[in-house]
Parts: structure tokens; sequence; C-alpha cells
């Protein structure tokens, strides 16, 4: 078989046929044939921040803007940071003003905060809230206008300044993707940008940074990296340079995310570390499905942490989507480590919803969107907003917005 034969085709899940569908902003560019391939350099390993300067200064850096939150300071990373961007004479200005779920108006603080102080290169210290304000900062450094004229895909004209992005959780993948997500809490929306401008320019993965974090946060991020990983492998943009990583990430979680929660041993944070590194280079270039499209207004109308909704969406997601793509359930039925012996591929993917419920069993997550606040009379409006999501492009099916409502009310 030639190297093309082997290369999923890009299909169309039928959501660009549907009456009613508005097209999404800058959408040409995944309706074409054409597959590409885009991760930032990586720098991994325990202690991994010491290089911070070394990697500011190879951008040309001289005045450093630091994206962070009260969190991570107060766990003494940027402490540790700025101390080795002083060792290489780097300055830096650090703006701390970023929550969970980070704002549109945030984004804008920080760009005045940036142009003021004459910084010329950017880092995001933190989990998927400060790296997604980094890269909406630097969008608008050098692009004119707001956040939201940049909500689409591949709307940014003008390149972004040098982005360094250092996680500290192990799951948003934002270190190493296209995406920034941010939030309009007046319309209580979030705001999804996909762009190649918005790839950083280094990933630098330190596991030492993981130690400071709750097992509540570990257990969602982690959940969050499962759901890139599925997402991407089941995605209608998926190929051959995506598949490997969106498995082993699978793999991975399915070794150390619980251990990572009960023990946060250095082994198995490293390996939540690389799970979601794999998960990010795979949903960065394969996109994502219908469980993000479904997270997202859940976390603009309820400020509900990402990772959390996506645990609870996610096995009622795939036992939605098994029916549509049952050869590449079957295959993460066996990264998940489920007997498939003498199964055929339905009978395969049947395991995985299980898999998954186990798992969040084992973590201590909720099940239910009551739980979390999720009102019925809301239902609707969510299911309208998801239905019109970016992420529902690449699921294996298109689920229309009444579809979409009692999905939701299945899991109230
Ligand atoms: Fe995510």
């Amino acid at each position: 078989m030639s190297i093309i034969g082997t290369v999923h085709p890009i299909r169309n899940n039928g959501c660009r046929s549907q009456p009613g569908y508005l097209g999404y902003r800058g959408m040409a560019t995944l309706e074409n044939d054409l597959l590409k391939f885009d991760i930032p350099e990586i720098v991994y390993g325990i202690g991994a921040l010491s290089s911070i300067g070394d990697c500011a200064q190879r951008l040309g850096g001289e005045r450093v803007f630091l994206v962070t939150d009260p969190g991570i300071v107060e766990a003494g990373w940027v402490d540790e940071a700025l101390r080795f961007l002083k060792q290489v004479r780097l300055e830096a200005v650090v703006y701390d003003n970023v929550v969970t779920n980070p704002r549109d108006y945030q984004v804008d603080q920080g760009v005045q905060r940036y142009l003021e102080k004459k910084c010329d290169v950017i880092v995001g210290l933190g989990g998927g809230s400060p790296m997604d304000t980094a890269k909406g900062i630097a969008i608008l450094v050098h692009n004119q206008g707001s956040i939201h004229d940049y909500v689409g895909c591949n709307l940014i004209t003008q390149p972004i300044p040098p982005l360094i992005c250092v996680p500290t959780t192990a799951g948003t993948g934002s270190d190493v993707s296209q995406f920034a997500i941010i939030a309009d809490p007046k319309k209580k929306l979030k705001l999804t940008i996909l762009s190649r401008a918005i790839m950083p320019d280094i990933s630098l993965i330190d596991p030492k940074l993981l130690t400071t974090k709750s097992t509540e946060l570990i257990a969602a991020t982690g959940m969050d990296a499962l759901t890139h990983a599925i997402e991407a492998y089941v995605s209608s943009l998926a190929w051959p340079m995506t598949d490997p990583h969106a498995i082993h990430c699978i793999e991975l979680v399915f070794t150390h995310l619980v251990n990572a929660v009960q023990t946060k041993s250095m082994d198995s944070l490293e390996g939540m570390a690389i799970a979601s590194l794999e998960a990010g280079i795979a949903f960065s270039n394969a996109i994502l499905g219908a469980v993000h499209a479904l997270a997202h207004p859940l976390g603009g109308l309820y400020d509900l942490h990402h990772g959390l909704a996506n645990a609870i969406l996610l096995p009622m997601v795939v036992n939605k989507n098994m029916e549509h793509a049952p050869e590449k359930f079957a295959a993460i039925a066996n990264a998940m480590g489920a007997e498939t012996r003498g199964k055929d591929v339905y009978q395969a993917s049947a395991c995985v919803p299980e898999k998954i419920e186990n798992l969040i069993a084992a973590l201590g997550l909720p099940r239910r969107l009551y739980q979390v606040g999720v009102k019925p009379e809301d239902i609707p409006s969510l299911a309208r907003q998801a239905s019109e999501d970016l992420c529902m492009l690449t699921n294996p099916h298109c689920y229309l917005a009444e579809e979409i409502e009692s999905m939701y009310r299945e899991i109230i």
C-alpha cells in the first residue's frame, strides 16, 4: 500500500450540509483536502524551568512579559522563573490577573501592560488559562481590534511576538496547540480562536511544576487530556501523523492518571506530562469533537472547570459516537487495556464507555451535570451554542441542536 493509501480521507461529517448551517469564519482552511502537522520546539525534563532564560534569549527577547495566575505565584514558580531569567540578565514584567476561564478584558489589560512596559517576548506560565491569555495578548500586540475579531479559523494576519508556554498542569495541551479559548463574561460565551499564528515557539515542560497542583485538578486536567486524545483520534481530520500520539496518550492516561492523583509520584506525573503533550500534538493538528463542543457552553455559562465538564460529558458522547467510527473505538479500547480478544469491532468499541466510567469513578469526579450546577431550563440555549461550536465540525457525526438537547438531558 502506498503512503498516500494509508492516509485517512478527510470526511465531511454532514455539519456543512445541515439546514441552517451558517459556516464558521475562516472555515475554508478546513475544507480543502490538504493535511498539515505543526508543533513548537519542545524542551522537556525535570528541572527544565531553569532554561527559561536561555529559551527567551534564543528568541531574541530582552524584556519578558510573564503571564500567570495568583495560584502559580503562591506556589513559588513565578519567583523561581524570575530568578532564572535574572541569571541571564533578562528583565521581566509579571501580569498575574488571570482567572480560570480567562476573560476578554484580562487580555486587554495584559496588552496595555505589555505595550506600556515595552516588552518583546511573552511567557505563559500556568494551566490553560494563563497560556490562553498569553496567546490572546500576543494576538492583540501586533493585530488591530479586539479579541472577538479573531474568533474562527486563521483570521490572524500579523505575526505575534515570540511566545514560550510553560504548563503547570497536565491536560490542556495549550503549550503545543494552535487553539486559544477566551470567555466573554457579558454574553457568557466561550470564544474559540484557532490559528497557526498562535502556535507557541517553545513549549517548556517541567514535570516538577505538577507537584504543587491539587489532586482534584490533576484528575480533571487528566480527563481533559484523555478527551483530547479520543476526540483527535476519531476526528474527521485525523491522519497517521496524529493517530500514534493520540493512542499513546490514551495508554499513558490509563497507566498513570489514578496513580498521579493518589500518590503524585514523579513517575506518574511524568507519564501525565507526556500524555498531555501527545494529546496536545494530536488535537492541535486533528481538531476535536462533540465533547468539547458541548463543554465550551458549560464553561461560558457556569464558569465550570473545562476538564470537569469534559469528564461528565465524555462517556455519553462516546456512546453516541461509537457507531460512526467503530474501528477507531475498537483501537481505543485496546489502548485502554480492555479485553478485546475474540470480539468484533462493534463489541470491542462497546468496552470504551465502561472503561471511561470506571476511570472517572476511581478519580472520584462527578458524573451528572446537576452536581456542578447545570439547570434544565438552560439546556436549549446550551444546545444551540454547542451545535454552532467549531469542534462539532470534526466530530465523527454532526449532531443537530435538538439531538444535543437530549444529550444534555440524558446526563443532567
Ligand atoms: Fe480541552
